[in-house]
């Protein structure tokens, strides 16, 4: 590679470092079983991000999880534990859920929808024993972009007999494709 051009380019990866650590990033997530929370923290530290998690208000235990499944089957937005940050001191938005029968959480329903998104770039990610990612991944970005939000990538991490540390390592690899993508895509 020639000087000059050797030269643009490392001055186009300062121009993109600096775009990035300006970013102001956050992970929100919903997490029933700490699956989708461990992506959410390799995310999170890869990318020195803040994390919040949402919390679901519905009953503990089996009863919780089957008024869950209902919920999700229907699309429904549940009651979550009100949420004391407000998402318009971010550029960087990811959003985390587990697919439960293959949509997404009535926790992070309740999210979405009360989510002003104007002018985000959002990352959807969901967690799964190992299928119906596309669908709860569809409904969310439907939500998302209908509030204003740009989906600029999305993951399905399978975690259904997967070590923790194998589903760690692809959180990292989800912070470290957007500390890699072209700055603002
Ligand atoms: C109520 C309920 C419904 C679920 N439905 C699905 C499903 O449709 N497809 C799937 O692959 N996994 C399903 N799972 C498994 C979870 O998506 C998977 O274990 C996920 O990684 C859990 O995330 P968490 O540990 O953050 O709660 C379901 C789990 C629960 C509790």
């Amino acid at each position: 590679m020639g000087e000059k051009r050797k030269r643009y380019a490392q001055e186009l990866y300062q121009i993109k470092f600096i775009v990035i650590n300006i970013m102001n990033a956050v992970i929100i997530y919903y997490s029933l079983t700490g699956k989708t929370e461990l992506v959410a923290r390799a995310i999170g530290k890869t990318l020195n991000a803040e994390l919040r998690r949402v919390e679901d208000l519905r009953k503990k235990g089996v009863t919780g999880r089957i008024s869950g499944a209902i919920g999700a089957v229907r699309g429904a937005c549940g009651k979550i534990k009100p949420m004391d940050f407000k998402i318009d001191n971010y550029d960087l938005v990811f959003i985390g859920s587990p697919v439960w029968v293959s949509r997404p959480t009535p926790a992070i329903n309740t999210f979405i929808s009360k989510a002003n998104f104007a002018g985000k770039q959002v990352v959807l990610f969901v967690t799964m024993g190992g299928w119906g990612d596309k669908r709860a991944i569809k409904e969310m970005s439907d939500v998302v972009k209908s509030k204003g939000g740009k989906i600029i990538d999305s993951f399905a991490i399978r975690t259904g007999g997967v070590d923790d540390e194998k589903i760690i390592e692809e959180g990292i690899a989800i912070g470290r494709r957007r500390k890699d993508a072209p700055a603002g895509i």
